[in-house]
């Protein structure tokens, strides 16, 4: 467990978005007690998405994932908080929906892989990667949760 302030990059994928879990997904962090940095719809470009699943070019369903992930539009966040990238790994469920806990985004609203609703970075390292990736500074906001002032 991580007792430091940490950021996380999550994206709803394209099947999440097709079918209305946009808001269902943001409550999970947000009721979690998590702050929102950042968030954006993109159409990202074959490039951008083959550099971020870069780690797993040469896997024998890279290149349906990048056809699915290019389906169709792709909400980008940054969330921020304690431990928020193992945190919102858990908050996800297990990559194989039939493995992830009922209660958890996946364990709630998917069961296939391959349509798993929702991304999570995997490591702080990949976090910062990730959100770099997919962010420009000056789209990170820096505030304040004032209801959290205790713990921020
Ligand atoms: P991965 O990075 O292993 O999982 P996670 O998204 O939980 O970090 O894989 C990236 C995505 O690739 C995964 O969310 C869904 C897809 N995928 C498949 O389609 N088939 C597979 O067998 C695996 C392992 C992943």
């Amino acid at each position: 467990m991580s007792d430091t302030v940490e950021r996380t990059f999550i994206a709803i994928k394209p099947d999440g978005v097709q079918r209305g879990l946009v808001a269902k997904i943001i409550a999970v962090f947000e009721q979690r007690g998590y702050k929102l940095v950042a968030i954006k719809m993109v159409c990202p470009s074959r490039e951008h998405l083959e550099v971020h699943y870069d780690d797993l070019r040469g896997k024998p369903f890279f290149q349906g994932l990048i056809e699915f992930m290019k389906s169709g539009p792709i909400v980008a966040m940054v969330w921020e908080g304690l431990d928020v990238v193992r945190q919102g790994r858990k908050l996800l469920g297990a990559t194989n929906p039939l493995e992830s806990e009922p209660g958890t985004i996946r364990g709630n609203f998917a069961i296939d892989t391959g349509r798993n609703v929702c991304h999570g970075s995997d490591s702080v390292k990949s976090a910062k990667r990730e959100i770099a990736h997919w962010f420009n500074n000056d789209e990170l906001c820096d505030y304040t949760l004032e209801l959290k002032k205790s713990i921020y």
